[in-house]
């Protein structure tokens, strides 16, 4: 049986993974909608990105709360307005403890661009290729307390070429990436 999934998308940036969901969720087969995009920086490309298509936007300022756990407490409210059966984290460059995450029990996705469980944390890309790996790529996995940590839902391998940078790495990973974030949103309401 297929769910329609609102997704709530949380950015804190760029947004291209965004991008890839605003496009996916503009196809009429696919099992999703983007009910609000959340920043936690305001100004970002990704809100544009939200705002030319047509979707609804909270920017949380997390530099104005007096804790994480006060950010939290409003970003849990915010997402109370909308619809929300998923947090999809896109680019969200703020860590959320286990009293958020255990708030939305297996209803948070996360993407990271590495080969899970190899490379949690930043600068995965420059590590690969400074242990002479000769594969990367990106995985989306539902999001347990632990950073870069729980179930995996999919995986897409790239090679690492020999004069690859941590740049032109990126630039081949996140290419699946876009396709990796639409295939975990249809696996999930598909389930
Ligand atoms: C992506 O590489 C994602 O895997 C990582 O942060 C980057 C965000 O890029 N978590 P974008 O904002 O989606 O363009």
């Amino acid at each position: 049986m297929t769910r329609n999934l609102n997704l709530a998308v949380l950015i804190s940036g760029r947004g291209s993974n965004l991008q890839a969901l605003i496009d996916a969720c503009a196809q009429d087969d696919f099992p999703a909608r983007i009910a609000v995009v959340v920043s936690n920086r305001p100004g970002v490309e990704g809100l544009e990105r939200a705002q030319r298509g047509g979707i609804l936007t909270e920017t949380l300022d997390h530099k104005s709360y007096p804790s994480r756990e006060a950010f939290e407490e409003a970003l849990h409210e915010t997402l109370g307005k909308y619809p929300v059966d998923l947090i999809c984290l896109a680019g969200f460059m703020r860590i959320l403890t286990a009293g958020f995450v255990e708030k939305w029990p297996d209803r948070i996705v996360n993407i990271h661009p590495s080969l899970l469980p190899d490379y949690k944390g930043l600068d995965t890309h420059a590590r690969a290729i400074a242990d002479g790996r000769s594969e990367a790529g990106c995985t989306v996995h539902l999001v347990r307390p632990a950073v870069d940590d729980g179930p995996i839902l999919v995986q897409r391998r790239v090679p690492i070429l020999p004069g690859d940078t941590p740049g032109s790495l990126a630039v081949r990973v996140l290419e699946q990436e876009h396709i990796a974030y639409p295939q975990a949103i249809r696996l999930l309401a598909e389930k």
